[in-house]
C-alpha cells in the first residue's frame, strides 16, 4: 500500500511511519517541520527514518532515506490549499493517515490562529485532495480532549461531546463533524482516532511526563496542576502505532462510512503515581509545586477501547511501570528536546 502520512517529523507520526515502513508500505511522510517544540528533536526523528538532510530542502521538494527505499519524505505546509493538491497529483494515496496538527491544550488559549490554520483549514484541504482522489480511507487524529469535563468513566465513543473547553479540543472536535460530512455526501471512508496522553520515547517535549523528568534530571521543581488530583489514560507509544496499523491495514469493506474511536490504554492513572514511577525510573526525586488547575486542562482521562478492540482487535499491553522504563531510559541516553 501507498500511505500518506503527515505529520511525520512529529512524535506519533515519526513511530507511525516506522512501524508501516518495517511492515514494507510505501510511506510519504509530510510535515511543516514547525518550531512549536525543538526542530532539533524532529530532524533527529527523520534521521532515524534515514532522511538526512531535511533542513537543506526546499518546502515541497522529496527528500529520499537512506534507510528505507520505500520512504519519502516533504516538508510541507498543509495549510496552503495549492501544496496539497500538488501533493495529491504526484502521488497516488491508498490510505491517508492524518496526524499533523497544531497539539497542546495550554499554547491554544494563548495562539489560536496556529489551530485555526493547521487544524481546521488544513483538514479542510485534505479532505477535498481525498474525495477529489481515490483513496480508500482517511484516518485523522482526534483527542481524548473532546470529552471536555465529562464526569461518566470511562469515556465512551457513544457520549454527547458538545461542551469542548479549550479551542484545541474545539477544533478536534470540529475535525469529527467535518469528516462525518465528507462521509455523508461523498461515501468516503473515514475514521477518527481519539488519542490518549501518548507518551514514550522520541516523545513530545511539551508534555508533562517530558518536562517532568528534564526537571527532575536538573534538581528543579515540577509544576504538579491541580495539586495532582488528576487522573490520565497514559497509553504507550507502541500500542498507539500498533492500533493505528490494524486501522490502516484493514480492509474497509463492509465497515460503516463514518467511525469515531478511543485509543487508549483504558486505565486511569493518578498523577502522582505516574511521577512516583518516573522518580524511580530516573533514579531521582521531583521537587514538586502544587498548583491549580490550569485552564483548558481537565481533570481525568479514561478510554473505553472495547469498539476498538472488537473491530481491529486492538490490545493495549504495555504497563506504566513498562512505558517509563523505556522512556527514561531513551532520554538518560539521548538528552534532546
Ligand atoms: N501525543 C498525544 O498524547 C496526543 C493526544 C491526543 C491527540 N493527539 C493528536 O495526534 C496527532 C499527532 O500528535 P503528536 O503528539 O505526534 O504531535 P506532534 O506535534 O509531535 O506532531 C505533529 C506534527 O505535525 C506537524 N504539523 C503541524 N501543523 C502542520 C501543518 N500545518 N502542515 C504540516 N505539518 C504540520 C508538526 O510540525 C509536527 O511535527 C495530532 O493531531 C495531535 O493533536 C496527540
Amino acid at each position: 500500500m501507498t500511505i500518506l502520512v503527515t505529520g511525520a517529523a512529529g512524535f506519533i507520526g515519526y513511530h507511525l511511519s516506522k512501524k508501516l515502513l518495517e511492515a514494507n508500505h510505501q510511506v510519504i511522510g509530510v510535515d511543516n517541520i514547525n518550531t512549536y517544540y525543538s526542530t532539533e528533536l524532529k530532524y533527529a526523528r527523520l534521521e532515524q527514518l534515514g532522511v538526512a538532510e531535511v533542513d537543506a530542502a526546499i518546502e515541497g521538494i522529496e527528500c529520499s532515506s537512506e534507510r528505507y527505499p520505500n520512504f519519502k519524505f516533504i516538508q510541507l505546509e498543509l495549510s496552503d490549499a495549492a501544496s496539497v493538491k500538488q501533493l495529491f497529483k504526484k502521488y497516488t494515496f491508498d490510505k491517508v493517515c492524518h496526524l499533523a496538527a497544531q497539539a497542546g491544550v495550554r499554547y491554544s488559549i494563548e495562539n489560536p490562529e496556529v489551530y485555526i490554520q493547521s487544524n481546521l483549514v488544513a483538514f479542510g484541504h485534505l479532505l477535498e485532495a481525498v474525495r477529489h482522489n481515490a483513496v480508500d480511507h482517511f484516518i485523522y487524529a482526534s483527542s481524548s480532549s473532546v470529552y471536555g469535563e465529562t464526569k461518566e468513566v470511562p469515556f465512551s465513543v457513544d457520549q454527547r461531546v458538545d461542551h469542548p473547553i479549550s479551542l484545541y479540543a474545539a477544533t478536534k472536535k470540529a475535525n469529527e463533524l467535518m469528516a462525518h460530512t465528507y462521509s455523508h455526501l461523498y461515501g468516503i471512508a473515514t475514521t477518527g482516532l481519539r488519542f490518549f496522553t501518548v507518551y514514550g520515547p522520541w516523545g513530545r517535549p511539551d508534555m508533562a511526563y517530558y518536562l517532568f523528568t528534564k526537571a527532575i534530571l536538573k534538581g528543579e521543581p515540577i509544576k504538579v496542576f491541580n495539586n495532582g488530583e488528576m487522573r490520565r489514560d497514559f497509553t504507550y507509544i507502541d500500542d498507539i502505532t500498533e492500533g493505528v496499523q490494524h486501522v490502516i491495514e484493514q480492509s474497509t469493506q463492509g465497515r460503516e462510512h463514518y467511525k469515531i474511536y478511543n485509543i487508549g490504554n483504558s486505565k486511569a492513572e493518578n498523577l502522582a503515581d505516574f511521577i512516583e514511577i518516573l522518580e524511580k525510573h530516573l533514579g531521582k526525586t521531583a521537587h514538586k509545586i502544587l498548583l491549580p488547575m490550569q485552564p483548558g486542562d481537565v481533570s481525568q482521562t479514561f478510554a473505553d477501547v472495547r469498539e476498538l478492540q472488537k473491530d481491529y482487535g486492538y490490545a493495549p499491553s504495555t504497563t506504566i511501570d513498562e512505558g517509563l522504563k523505556q522512556f527514561a531510559s531513551w532520554y538518560l541516553k539521548t538528552k534532546i528536546g
